[in-house]
């Protein structure tokens, strides 16, 4: 009889995607996946380091699990499972087991031991012969797909857990990675986005000897595959090559995920990041000369220790002068083991009061911005469906999300998700762009856009 299994997964896609090879894992074990922690004998939490409030929400869940353990199995996966270890049986003594990201593949070996009953189990080493190979990834998208090819990170950043969490930087051999985007291709796969915690600092391990703009190039020439997006990248290894590949190559999508952090040197170099304020933004500016229009987005962190007004203006003044399409914002959250924590810190509420402005700047630019692309059109991806305003959910290459409807019918009954659409973008939103079906407008402009029966 299979047994029943929950995850849940917490933090940055990476973790999204180790929680589809943990699936495969399992199924392969005979365990079957159920939608709640109740009716499961074996819970896993896949969780999140990178601030204080993610860390927080996994120990509130094991906490509200603790009456309820009676019969079940519970294993904390993922990166605060490293950067805690053991300490988690301290915290929460009702856990079985813990395991690292950079030790799943010794993850069947570890459940062979939680099933023979052993407990406080632990797989928490930093194994860098990673294979990255997870033949039994059992993926939650039937059209869109994440595809790893570089793991840990080996910049120093002054705030951050993901050195401890995931280990060395280590690359994928460009073959392990081209069987994959071929195999996914020939399943039905049309979208990959390729991971890594500094993407673009890629180097094909192989004799091969690829770069990460061939890379780029050679997953979007791959027969099948129409969108190529990868995340997240460092500013300091954004070569121009990569750039020219975009132009280059229809199926590379025209969005770059770009993470400033701050636009301040002295802040950034306080951050150890590698970069100056100037750097970055000539690092924009080849990105802007582009042919096709790339449009970026960033991560920034508010209240670094020693933050002061004249740098937090800085960043605002960068919000200006990029513009980007979306903005993933954070007040500074000290880490246990990093360096940064242990500066003077910048108060709480001041910390508050930066993060409202910037992202009320950064609303105002969006809106801007947003209001430009009404009265073209985009194709869109289908993500999903929004039954409640009878529109389809749809992503375009800058990854902006497009909703639309089909006021004419055109599309009948069928089911858009995973089809391509072109679409008439009637009406703009600070976060959304909005539209109507315009595949049939003429018959010819609905070549190429497939649509799924
Ligand atoms: N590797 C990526 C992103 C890693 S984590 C990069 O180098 O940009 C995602 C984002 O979380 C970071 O870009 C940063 O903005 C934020 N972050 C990381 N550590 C943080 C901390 N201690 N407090 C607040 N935000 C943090
Ligand atoms: Fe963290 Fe910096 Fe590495 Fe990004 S580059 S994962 S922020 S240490
Ligand atoms: Fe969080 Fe680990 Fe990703 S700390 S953001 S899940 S790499």
């Amino acid at each position: 009889m299979s047994k029943a299994f929950y995850i849940e997964t917490f933090g940055c896609q990476m973790n999204v995607h180790d929680s589809e090879k943990i699936r495969g894992v399992l199924t392969a074990r005979g365990y079957e996946q159920t939608p709640s922690p109740d009716a499961a004998e074996l819970v896993l939490y896949n969780t999140c380091s990178i601030r204080d409030k993610a860390e927080q929400k996994v120990f509130a869940r094991l906490e509200s699990l603790k009456r309820r353990k009676a019969g079940k199995t519970i294993g904390v996966l993922g990166c605060a499972a490293q950067h805690n270890g053991e300490d988690i049986f301290k915290q929460a003594p009702h856990v079985d087991f813990v395991c690292g990201s950079a030790s799943y593949n010794a993850l069947p070996a570890l459940l062979d031991r939680v099933e023979a009953g052993e407990t406080r189990v632990t797989g928490l080493d930093i194994d860098t012969d990673e294979t990255f190979d997870a033949p039994q990834t059992e993926r939650g998208n039937p059209y869109s797909a994440y595809v790893t090819i570089i793991e840990g990170c080996d910049k120093d950043c002054a705030y951050c857990v993901v050195p401890f969490t995931r280990g060395p930087e280590r690359s994928r051999a460009s073959r392990s990675i081209m069987a994959e985007a071929r195999e996914l291709a020939a399943r039905g796969y049309t979208e990959i986005t390729l991971l890594g915690q500094t993407v673009n600092s890629y180097r094909d391990p192989s004799a091969a000897g690829w770069s990460f703009a061939a890379l780029l190039d050679a997953v979007g020439n791959v027969a099948g595959i129409r969108r190529v997006r990868f995340t997240t990248s460092h500013p300091s290894d954004f070569t121009r090559d990569i750039v020219e590949a975009i132009d280059r190559n229809e199926a590379l999508c025209n969005w770059v995920h770009l993470p400033v952090q701050s636009g301040s040197t002295a802040v950034l170099n306080r951050m150890r990041r590698t970069y100056t304020r100037e750097r970055y933004l000539r690092c924009v500016e080849t990105i802007k000369s582009a042919r096709r229009g790339i449009e970026l987005s960033t991560d920034v962190i508010v209240g670094f220790p020693g933050e002061t007004e004249a740098d937090f203006e800085q960043t605002l003044s960068l919000l200006d002068e990029v513009e980007y399409g979306s903005l993933f914002s954070f007040k500074y959250s000290p880490r246990k083991g990093t360096p940064a924590a242990a500066f003077e810190q910048v108060p709480e509420e001041e910390k508050s009061r930066r993060l409202t402005v910037l992202q009320e700047r950064q609303r105002r630019i969006q809106t801007r911005r947003n209001a430009q692309a009404v009265g073209g059109a985009e194709e869109a991806l289908v993500e999903g469906r929004r039954e409640k305003f009878r529109q389809w959910i749809g992503r375009t290459t800058q990854n902006r999300v497009l909703n639309f409807s089909d006021p004419r019918g055109l599309a009948g009954n069928r089911d858009l998700r995973g089809a391509y659409c072109k679409v008439r973008v009637t009406g703009s939103g600070p976060n959304s762009l909005v539209g109507v079906l315009a595949a049939a407008e003429s018959a010819a402009a609905f070549n190429g856009f497939r649509i799924l029966q």
